[in-house]
């Protein structure tokens, strides 16, 4: 017997529809023309599709984490491999959450014999000084020191040999970003953590689909972030997530993000654990509702079920976003090619994949960087600087306990002379022409 469709099915069937249809009048693809058209270093790239997975959610009206989160909650765990994956609400979320997670206690009753212990107060953190706020805040807010290594320039990562240098008796972490999509030396960094004895965190924000070694970054580390934020290789307009690479970490992970609590229900659920009302923790009465015992210091980090349908419709498009980013990166790379003489172009590491955030160019001494941005943007052309540059001369950063292993050169050029322009799959090839013709303008060539 075929089962009866409902009227609020039909409905929303029509409703779905007329989105459908709203989205081709609305969303017009725009033609470029070149000097008038903005070309944006980002954004959002989409179809019908999100529309309809955004308004979909909307009418279920479930508004927290809910079903569309749980599937692309798998569909990520299951792209990187891992043992977890969390979505947050934001990349800043997920790496406020990776180091609080290295910080809770309870991780002592959970990691084997041969793990690292929790970090603790004064523990020592070692991350670049050209970094995006927010991978560093964490380290200060969890009463962490910070011990900053020089980037390279071309790179933009860190030396592992300078990491290595860097180690001093307190050092615990490593926190790592793949700056603009381009991995690190990972090699050459899991083998410094593993000897050393360190934590490894990726901050993996601007990379979703970079490989090193043939191997996604993301998944080396015992936890990486990701970024959903429009600028990102996919949208849900704000979001981030945890890849959970160390099986062990999942229950801290996810007890931080949902409140600190201990019990692990997903939203709306009562009982998973099966004796919500027979637990014995802490000092609390026996019996104490497991929904309200909290194991951790938590926060929530939660996103909603509207950005997760979003995240959803654009996991689909990952690998084409990437493959697009890197026929713009490349187009970009060898049109400028002949610039190298005003130019440092984005060096990759040959065992690496990128997936490039934005395309790099550092000016050799003598050029004016703010001349050469006034140049593009006046031709329409976004540019960005590499986030903080060195972050230590940043007004909110400069008074920061911290230490600082050897010099930061290399980061004060980045930090003067370092720009980006985008490769983001809204970049048609005439655009990145376009760009090209306007860098050798510039130089009059
Ligand atoms: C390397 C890096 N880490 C963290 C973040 C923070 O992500 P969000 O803007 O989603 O908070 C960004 C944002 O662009 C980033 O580039």
């Amino acid at each position: 017997m075929p089962t009866a469709i409902s009227e609020p099915q039909v409905l929303k069937a029509e409703i779905l529809e007329l989105v459908r249809r709203y989205y081709q009048q609305a969303h017009p693809a725009k033609p470029f023309i070149p000097g008038k058209t903005r070309i944006q270093y980002s954004g959002r790239v989409y179809d019908a599709q999100e529309l309809v997975n955004a308004v979909d959610a909307s009418l279920d009206f479930w508004l927290t984490a809910g079903s569309y989160t749980e599937a692309f909650e798998r569909k990520m765990q299951a792209f990187f491999g891992a043992n977890g994956f969390l979505l947050v609400n934001s990349g800043s979320a997920a790496n406020l959450l990776m180091v609080a997670t290295l910080c809770s206690p309870e991780i002592s009753s959970l990691l084997g014999a041969d793990d690292l212990p929790p970090l603790k107060p004064s523990d020592e953190v070692i991350t670049p000084a050209v970094t995006f706020p927010t991978t560093l805040a964490p380290i200060i807010q969890q009463r962490l020191v910070p011990v900053f290594v020089d980037c390279v320039v071309g790179t933009y990562n860190v030396d592992p040999a300078l990491v290595d240098q860097a180690i001093g008796p307190n050092t615990r972490a490593l926190f790592l970003p793949h700056t603009l999509g381009n991995p690190f030396d990972v090699a050459a960094i899991m083998e410094i953590a593993k000897r050393r004895r360190l934590w490894l965190l990726e901050d993996g924000c601007d990379a979703l689909g970079a490989t090193f070694e043939g191997r996604l970054v993301g998944t080396f580390g015992a936890m990486s972030s990701l970024s959903f934020y429009p600028a990102h290789q996919m949208t849900m307009g704000e979001g981030g997530g945890v890849v959970v690479n160390h099986a062990r970490l999942k229950k801290t992970a996810r007890s931080i993000r949902d409140w600190g609590r201990d019990c692990w229900c997903d939203p709306g659920k009562s009982n998973t654990c099966g004796k919500r009302f027979g637990w014995q923790l802490g000092d609390l009465p026996f019996g104490y509702d497991h929904k309200y015992v909290y194991s951790n210091i938590g926060y929530n980090l939660k996103p909603t079920d509207l950005q997760a349908a979003i995240g959803v419709a654009q996991s689909d498009k990952i690998a084409s976003f990437i493959e697009a980013r890197r026929g713009n990166f490349r187009r970009l790379y060898d049109g400028l090619a002949d610039l190298q003489e005003y130019l440092v172009l984005p060096q990759v590491d040959p065992r690496a994949n990128p997936s490039p955030f934005g395309f790099p160019v550092t000016v050799r001494e003598g050029i004016e960087r703010t001349n050469l941005i006034r140049h593009l943007e006046a031709a329409n052309i976004e540019t960005r600087l590499v986030f903080g540059g060195n972050i230590l001369r940043q007004p909110g950063f400069l008074n920061i306990e911290r230490r600082v292993a050897g010099d930061l050169s290399q980061s004060d050029v980045i930090m003067r002379q370092t720009l980006f322009v985008g490769v983001a799959p809204a970049i048609i090839p005439e655009m990145v022409d376009y760009m090209i013709e306007t860098f050798h303008s510039f130089f009059n060539r």
